[in-house]
């Protein structure tokens, strides 16, 4: 069996000089976040954003839906991958960081693109119930994660993909001994996808880890 890589920083810089490189917006939400303090964690890691990016262009992704902005990285991400004419509704329930969202989106004038939607993430997608998505990416509150799953593929036509960020949970979800209760949510949440016959999943080991499922 192969033996996976560690990803020491110098080896991660070795990558990033030769991937797909930043649009100067994602970079200048990347300094942002660098002074924000340990916050700056919630955000996705650059291999995220080139690897959303990607996978819209193959699958011609046109509507998407965000459940979790932060201050616009992953957004951003996937807006710049969308067509002209394509579309993404981003859910985030703080004002403060959504604000600073919007401004970065208009910055990198993708603002035409994006709609932001400024409540709890229950409520939007309540709301949202008769749209249509090609792609949902959930990265919000952990403890929601199954009722964001369900009510995703409910949004998705078949072939949609919905993506779901930090399912590997710092490595933490292997660890047995490790009874947190985020973890022990975490674990039964993968659990759940993993017996999910509606969809065909698997998970990417790319920042904390993500779930990509192709609704069947
Ligand atoms: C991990 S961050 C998202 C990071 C973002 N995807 C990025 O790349 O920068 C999680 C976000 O979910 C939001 N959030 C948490 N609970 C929420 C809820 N119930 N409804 C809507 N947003 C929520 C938080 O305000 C936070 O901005």
């Amino acid at each position: 069996m192969g033996k996976n890589l560690e990803i020491t920083e110098k080896l991660q810089k070795y990558i990033d000089n030769f991937s797909l490189k930043l649009n100067p917006v994602q970079q200048e939400i990347i300094d942002y976040n660098n002074t924000l303090g340990d916050i700056k964690r919630m955000q996705v890691a650059t291999s995220q954003c080139h690897f959303l990016h990607l996978i819209i262009k193959i699958s011609n992704i046109k509507n998407a839906l965000e459940i979790g902005t932060f201050t616009g990285l992953s957004a951003l991400s996937i807006s710049l991958a969308l067509p002209d004419d394509g579309k993404l509704v981003a859910l985030d329930k703080n004002e403060e960081t959504s604000r600073v969202a919007i401004d970065f989106f208009k910055k990198a004038n993708q603002d035409h693109k994006i709609k932001t939607i400024i409540k709890p993430a229950l409520k939007s997608l309540e709301e949202l119930k008769n749209d249509k998505f090609d792609m949902i990416f959930i990265d919000a509150d952990k403890m929601n994660y199954k009722e964001y799953y369900e009510r995703s593929l409910k949004l998705l036509d078949k072939n949609g993909l919905v993506i779901i960020d930090n399912v590997l949970w710092h490595g933490e979800v292997a660890d047995e001994a490790n009874i947190d209760k985020f973890t022990l949510y975490i674990r039964e949440f993968n659990a759940h996808v993993a017996q999910d016959k509606r969809v065909e999943q698997i998970i990417v080991p790319l920042g904390d880890g993500m779930t990509v499922c192709r609704l069947l």
